[in-house]
């Protein structure tokens, strides 16, 4: 990450289906403290919980600068979708965030990159800021595909710009997540000159679809980001965060990750 890029670092913890009320809110609380007692850090700290926890993980950290977010939300703003959540449910329950495209969504749900770019919309209509994920699997990875698998999946899951038009999104609503399937709680990593190839090829792209603003748009990091890992991914160019797993699930092992942005 340059210090000089302007792009204010994002360090965001995606709990996924981890986290009853009581362990949710210890571990809110516990973040909520390590940010009164250092002052607040110059960076951006995001918590995902599951959405049974957002209004009550929203509440425990009022005030406190900590942001919350959802981890998916349907692409309709209501009506009869058993057991999915609008963007503007999550909203209403307190998020600023919602993680789209996540690559377990994508595996799980069959999520297409036409979904996830109507979920985006979706997000954007309910004021929630996008955090996008895309990223290839080993077996792309193998082959060569990654960039190319990369620029299809951005292109895919934004909204459309129309051609000379400008763009309907932007740095301020969307944060792209650059994922690697592989990586994703496996505890294995790309080597940093990977993760720096694909975050500037994500960057030069996204300056195809949106010009100037590509340069305030920040990419974040995912896969396996731990507190012994973190100053070395968060210290790639064009790196300007991460998205963490399993270790936001610690506080001391989230804040650790956090405290590792270069400063
Ligand atoms: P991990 O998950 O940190 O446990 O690898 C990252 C993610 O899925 O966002």
């Amino acid at each position: 990450m340059s210090v000089a890029s302007g792009r204010r670092p994002l360090i965001a913890g995606n709990w996924k289906m981890n986290g009853l009320a009581a362990d949710g809110l210890e571990l809110a609380r516990a973040m909520r403290e390590r940010v009164e007692a250092t002052g607040a850090p110059d960076l951006e700290l995001l918590l995902c919980p599951p959405a049974t926890l957002v209004r009550a993980v929203s509440e425990a950290l009022a005030g406190s600068g900590i942001a919350v977010g959802g981890q998916d939300c349907h692409a309709a703003t209501g009506g009869a979708h058993t057991g999915d959540v609008s963007a503007s449910m999550l909203a209403d329950a307190g998020a600023s965030y919602v993680i789209l495209g996540h690559s377990e969504r994508r595996q799980d749900h069959g999520e297409t990159d036409a979904l996830v770019r109507a979920k985006v919309i979706a997000a954007h209509g309910a004021d929630l800021a996008a955090l996008v994920c895309i990223g290839e699997t080993e077996a792309e990875r193998d082959g060569g595909q990654t960039l190319a698998v990369l620029s299809t999946q951005l292109e895919g899951s934004l909204p459309l710009v129309p051609p000379g038009g400008s763009a309907p999104f932007s740095s301020v609503n969307t944060v792209i997540a650059y994922e690697p399937v592989w990586a994703i709680g496996t505890g294995r990593t790309p080597t940093l000159e990977q993760v720096e190839e694909a975050h500037s090829h994500i960057r030069a792209y996204l300056s195809v679809l949106i010009r100037d603003d590509a340069r305030r748009m920040r990419v974040l990091y995912g896969g396996s980001v731990k507190p012994d890992n973190a100053e070395a991914l968060l210290g790639v160019a064009d790196v300007d965060g991460a998205l963490v797993g399993g270790a936001s699930l610690k506080a001391q092992d989230f804040w650790a990750i956090a405290m590792s942005v270069p400063g």
